[in-house]
Formats: C-alpha cells, structure tokens, sequence
C-alpha cells in the first residue's frame, strides 16, 4: 500500500512544530454557510516537507457536534467511533476526571454541548501570533461563537511545569517523518495514526468514517486542560525524601522515570548527571531487546519504577497485561501555560498546566487506554498493587501511593496526592487537506 501523502495530512500529526507560542480557540457554529467558507479560506499546516520553517502553524479539529452544525448527514455522522460521538464530557469518569476534574469544573464552555471547532495556532513570536490572531478571528467572526481562548508558552529550557525537560520521546510513523531524537523502537504502523491504513493490531485497520474524501488521512485528538499543582509537587518530593532518606531530585526522578534534565533512569539510575548524549535520550528499554541489546533487565523496576509516569505511558518492550507494550502509542504535542512556579512565591493563586494534545488513530485504544488501564490501574503489572500514574493519576484518594521498589527489602511506598487536574477537555477529528475541501463544499 503506498504511504500517506504529506500533504494531504495536518501537520501536527507528524510534526514537532518546536514553536513557542500555542493559542487553542474553541469555537461554536452559528451559521453552517459561513462556517464552510472559513473552513475553506483555512491556510492548514500540512505535513509537507520544510523547506524554511514557517512563522506560523494553523490546524483544525472537529467535534461531533461539530461536523453536524456543519452540514455532515446523519449517515456519514453514524460511521465515527462512539467514543467520538459521545465526547469527552461523557466519557470523563472512565478516565480518572472526576471530584475536582469532572466535567462539572470544566472551562471555558468545554463541558456544554455548543464546542464544535478547536483550532490551533502556533506561532514562532508574539507578534505573529496577535497578527494571525486578528486575521483568523476576521475570518471566521459572523459565522462562529468564540467559546474561549486557552494560550501556551513554551518555558525556558523546554521544561514542563513540575520542572522535567520535556518533549524526547514520540512515536516513529511508518511513512512519516524523520524522528528529532533518534527512536530505536519498531516503527509504529501507519494506521496507528491515520486512518485507512492498517494499524498495529494484526489484520485490523481501524473503519474509515464515510465518505471515503472525508475520513481518509484523519486521526483523532484528545484536548487537555490540565492543571499542575507545582507547590504540592514539590511538597512532595521534600517531605517524600525526609522520610527515606534520599534526595527530592531522586524522588522526582523516580515518579516519572527520567530525571528533571530528561536524563532516563534507565540509563542512569543513580545520577542525573551521567554523560548521557542527547541522541540517547530515546535509545533505552527496560528489559533487553532488539531497540536496546544493551539494556539491564529492570522487570523489578529498581532503576525506572513500574509505576513511573514514563515507563506507564510507554512500557516498552516489559511485560504488561493484554500484550505487547508498544500497541497503545500515542503523539504528544501541546506546551505549558501559565508562568513559571516561583519557589519563593509559592502561594501566587494563578493556575498554570499543560493544554494536553494527545494524537491517535483512536481515542479509545490509545489515550483512554493510557489514561484509564496503564495510568489509572495498578493492574497492567505485576508489583504495582492497587496504584495510578504518581503524576498524572487520580491520587485523590487518602490512601494513594506510589512504589518505589528497593534492592532487597520492602518497595517504600509514598503517600500521594493529586497534583494534576483536569480542568477541560474535548475529543475532536483531524481531518485531512481533502476532508477539509469536502467539507466546505457541503450544499
Ligand atoms: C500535566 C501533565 C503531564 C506532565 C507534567 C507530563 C510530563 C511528562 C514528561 C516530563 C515526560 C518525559 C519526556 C519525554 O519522554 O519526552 C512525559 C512523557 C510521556 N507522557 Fe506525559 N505528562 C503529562 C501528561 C500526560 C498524559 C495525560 C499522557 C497520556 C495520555 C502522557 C503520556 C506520556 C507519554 C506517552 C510519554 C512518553 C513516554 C515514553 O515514550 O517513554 N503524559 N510526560
């Protein structure tokens, strides 16, 4: 089968845009008409070679709602997943959002059943992201309702709140592009990501939605709002490493499997400062395989805890219930907003997280999946009793804890809170060049 056409694919399928600047604008249809002619006057960002890296990106993504405010019939609506069709308020208990990250606390209308469009700019400056600001507002204002506006930096030193490096590990795709860091694990399928190929699981392609023009080359994005608690996190880590003995660093190391520099555990185990090179930064596994001959079996987790962010989120070649860990990929793209957590002024009361874009052929298989079995269950691996994700669990519950196993005595196991919560989210379609022209040709 001939491999995807990059130019018919949004960019921010494929692509790292390595841009500072991120402003995701929720909109509602008002008039159907006037919606298709923006969608058609859109300048998408497609997947297509850089030859100059360009001021700025724009993408488009649907709800369910959405594409029926648009025009799409009920017969081509009935041909998407149910988790798209029922949406992301709906299906948020299945995932950990709920108490304080139900929908019922969510912004910015995105709990209401009017959110139809997210569109993403990302800009390289201020200034152009005012300047196309202005000329995408001047486009679609009369025809759609602006429900909010949620903006990202990028923070110095690429970190995320929390203050971990972020942004090394994304998946390879068959037929995609070049990976920035070096990705020694098998390729992931083509069809993992974008419909109407065959995916990762054997002799299954996930169903096209119909008509071919429209569901042909799209993909699905999970929306986050979430919202880090930088002071308790770092509570944490202090009063964590008191009670046994060991540095915050080694703790935060611990909870999400690479040290705050990006550094993996599994690679260095003990310092953070090991000369690592950058372009082996992905080159790691937890137990040997043909990604990485040279690795230490760690199945006991005692350099990368089982129940570490990353090793949840990627378990690599380690054995986990159901199979293979590499099935359950998933593309990160997003950045941090709010300002930086100031230690001196911990209490400042402004919120700051990640606006989460979380890619995949689909919703269900790979972020729910993450989300919900690997993230928010103790039960994918041997060891980790009844725990979730130390960063991104619901640690709700008082009893919460994260395992932190030890040579040759007991895991010591730390009492947790919740220290992300999600404060919005949206499940949408990310339709391909074609599928947006079919779309703003509807009658
Ligand atoms: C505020 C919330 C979050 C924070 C602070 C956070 C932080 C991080 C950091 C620091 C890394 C390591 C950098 C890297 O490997 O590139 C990472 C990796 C990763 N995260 Fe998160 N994350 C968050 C939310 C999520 C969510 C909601 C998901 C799941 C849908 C997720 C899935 C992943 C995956 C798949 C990796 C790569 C693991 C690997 O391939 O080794 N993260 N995250």
């Amino acid at each position: 089968m001939p491999g995807p056409q990059l130019d018919d694919i949004q960019g921010l399928i494929l692509r790292t845009y390595a841009m500072p600047a991120l402003r995701v604008f929720v909109l509602s249809v008002r008039d159907a008409a006037g919606g298709r002619r923006f969608l058609g006057s859109l300048q998408l960002a497609t997947a297509t070679e850089w030859k100059v890296k360009p001021d700025y990106c724009v993408n488009l993504a649907l709800t369910h709602p959405g594409l029926a405010a648009l025009g799409v019939g009920e017969a081509s609506l009935a041909t998407f997943p149910d988790e798209f069709k029922e949406g992301a308020p709906a299906r948020a208990a299945r995932i950990g959002d709920t108490g304080t990250s139900a929908p019922d606390q969510w912004i910015g209308g995105l709990n209401g059943p009017d959110v139809h469009i997210l569109l993403f700019l990302f800009a390289q400056s201020e200034e152009i992201l005012t300047r196309v600001s202005g000329e995408l507002r001047a486009g679609y204002s009369g025809a759609m309702a602006e429900l909010s506006v949620h903006d990202a930096r990028g923070l110095p030193g690429n970190v995320a709140h929390f203050g971990y490096r972020d942004g090394f590990a994304q998946p390879t795709i068959d037929g995609g592009l070049s990976p920035l860091i070096p990705d020694p694990l098998p390729k992931a399928p083509t069809g993992e990501f974008l419909l109407g190929y065959p995916s990762q699981f054997n002799d299954f392609q996930y169903s096209v939605p119909a008509p071919e023009a429209l569901g042909h080359n799209g993909s699905f994005v999970a929306f986050r709002i979430l919202s880090q608690d930088c002071h308790a996190f770092e509570e944490f880590l202090k009063r964590a490493g008191g009670e046994i003995g060991k540095d915050p660093e080694w703790i935060a190391a611990k909870l999400c499997g690479r040290w705050r520099n990006g550094v993996p555990l599994a690679l260095a185990p003990e310092d953070a400062n090991a000369p690592v090179a950058l372009e082996m930064y992905n080159t790691f596994d937890y137990v040997p395989s043909d990604a990485a001959p040279d690795a230490v079996d760690d199945r006991k987790g005692l350099r990368c805890p089982i129940g570490s962010h990353i090793r949840r989120m990627n378990p690599r070649n380690s054995t986990v219930a159901g199979g293979s860990g590499l099935k359950r990929r998933i593309i990160r793209r997003g950045l941090p907003y709010g300002p930086p957590y100031d230690p001196a002024n911990p209490n400042d009361g402004v919120d700051r997280g990640l606006l989460g874009i979380f890619i995949g052929a689909s919703i269900k298989d790979q972020f729910e999946f993450l989300m919900a079995d690997w993230g928010n269950k103790g039960t994918f691996a041997p060891g980790l009793g009844i725990t979730r994700d130390p960063i991104i669990g619901d640690n709700s519950a008082p009893d919460a804890k994260f395992l932190i196993p030890m040579e040759g005595r007991k895991p010591a196991a730390l009492s947790l809170s919740r220290f992300v919560t999600t404060r919005g989210g949206a499940y949408a379609f990310l339709p391909s060049a074609t599928a947006l022209r079919y779309l703003s040709t509807l009658p």
